[in-house]
């Protein structure tokens, strides 16, 4: 009987992880440490299914895996691993996909998506994405899913995956749900579009002052308010939105009235902005300098990660092979 919930999360090593990955997920993650028995995956499966850098990968797995522990996700009190090191994840996307219908599958809004923008590579594992995702969350029998908004559609899809397949053979499951924070879904600097690597429209983790001061200083406000002294309103102004999320000892009553009033500017409010994420941002880039500077120590954590991962997958399997009639594993 297990004594702990399990919570799993994963993210893709796609080059730089921003504020909206922070906002809507790592935050979380971290904040669930200790309270359940947590798992956390560098997705490098599913990064493959759109072209990307073969020669930059294992760089992109190093980096993610930086940020996420500077970001708090402290590998003393988690397992992190990367998804390829624990194998048996393939083998239960197979016999997931045995008992998730393509109709599903087609419905999903992000393989939609990105059909549109791969449009030359739309292949069965982009179509079957979310087959994997769901083995991903249930080889360690996850209860609790923490994600952004974009990827609730996927835990849904999973929760429907694990009823058919318990209903077939037998209850080895338990229904995966999705975990959301107050920032489910990050806007980008044109604060139109959610804040994406492919829509070019982040603040990085990585980000300098200098860069994140150009950033913010390009970023988009109320469009409505055309000169210094309209006054401006908070409520759809995404640059507030930022203050929200990172307030520091700011009081955002006082901001909001002011920028109502036009007593304060647009560039005024962005300066504020700008000092509390740098804020944030210098004490995870410190952190992760540190923790870059001890060599091998990124390997020893995946490998600690992957050994505790996999012996978790292989007694899943050794259960779902029974439940299916499968042969038991000869070899172990
Ligand atoms: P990925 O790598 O796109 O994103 C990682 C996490 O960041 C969240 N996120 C956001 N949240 C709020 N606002 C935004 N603008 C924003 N952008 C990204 C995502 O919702 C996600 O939680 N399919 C997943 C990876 C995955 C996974 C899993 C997740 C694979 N297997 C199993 C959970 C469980 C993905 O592409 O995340």
């Amino acid at each position: 009987m297990k004594q702990q919930q399990s919570v799993f999360s994963g993210i893709q090593p796609t080059g730089e992880i921003h504020l909206g990955n922070y906002l809507g997920a790592i935050k979380n993650w971290a904040s669930l440490l200790g309270k359940y028995e947590c798992i956390f995956c560098i997705v490098d499966y599913h990064a493959m299914t759109i072209e990307y850098d073969v020669k930059a990968m294992q760089n992109n797995i190093h980096n993610a895996v930086l940020d996420n522990i500077a970001c708090g996700l402290d590998p003393e009190k988690c397992t992190i691993f990367v998804q390829s090191d624990v194998p048996e994840v393939t083998e239960l996307t197979w016999v997931l996909s045995t008992v998730t219908p393509m109709g599903d599958l087609s419905r999903m809004t992000q393989f939609k998506e990105k059909s549109k923008q791969h449009e030359q590579n739309i292949n069965v594992g982009l179509f079957s994405y979310p087959v994997l995702q769901t083995a991903d969350i249930i080889l360690y029998k996850a209860s609790w899913v923490p994600v952004g908004e974009d990827q609730v559609q996927h835990v849904e899809l999973a929760r429907e995956i694990v009823r058919d397949f318990n209903r077939r053979y037998g209850d080895v499951f338990p229904e995966p749900q999705a975990l959301l924070t107050q920032a489910r879904r990050v806007m980008g600097l044109d604060g139109k579009t959610k804040m994406s690597k492919s829509l070019s429209n982040t603040i990085a983790l990585n980000e300098t002052y200098d860069s994140l001061k150009k950033k913010i200083m390009g970023a988009i406000t109320d469009e409505d308010r055309k000169r210094r002294h309209d006054p401006g309103n908070p409520d759809i102004c995404n640059i507030m939105r930022y203050h929200e999320f990172f307030p520091g000892d700011d009081d955002l009553e006082k901001i909001d009235r002011e920028c109502r009033t036009a007593e304060i500017g647009c560039v005024d409010d962005k300066k504020m902005v700008i000092d509390r994420i740098w804020e944030f941002l210098e004490p995870v880039q410190q952190k992760r300098a540190e923790l870059a500077a001890t060599e091998g120590y990124v390997e020893g954590v995946l490998q600690e990660g992957a050994l505790r991962a996999r012996k978790i997958a292989q007694d899943t399997m050794a259960e779902v092979r029974e439940a299916c009639g499968l042969r038991k594993y000869p070899l172990r």
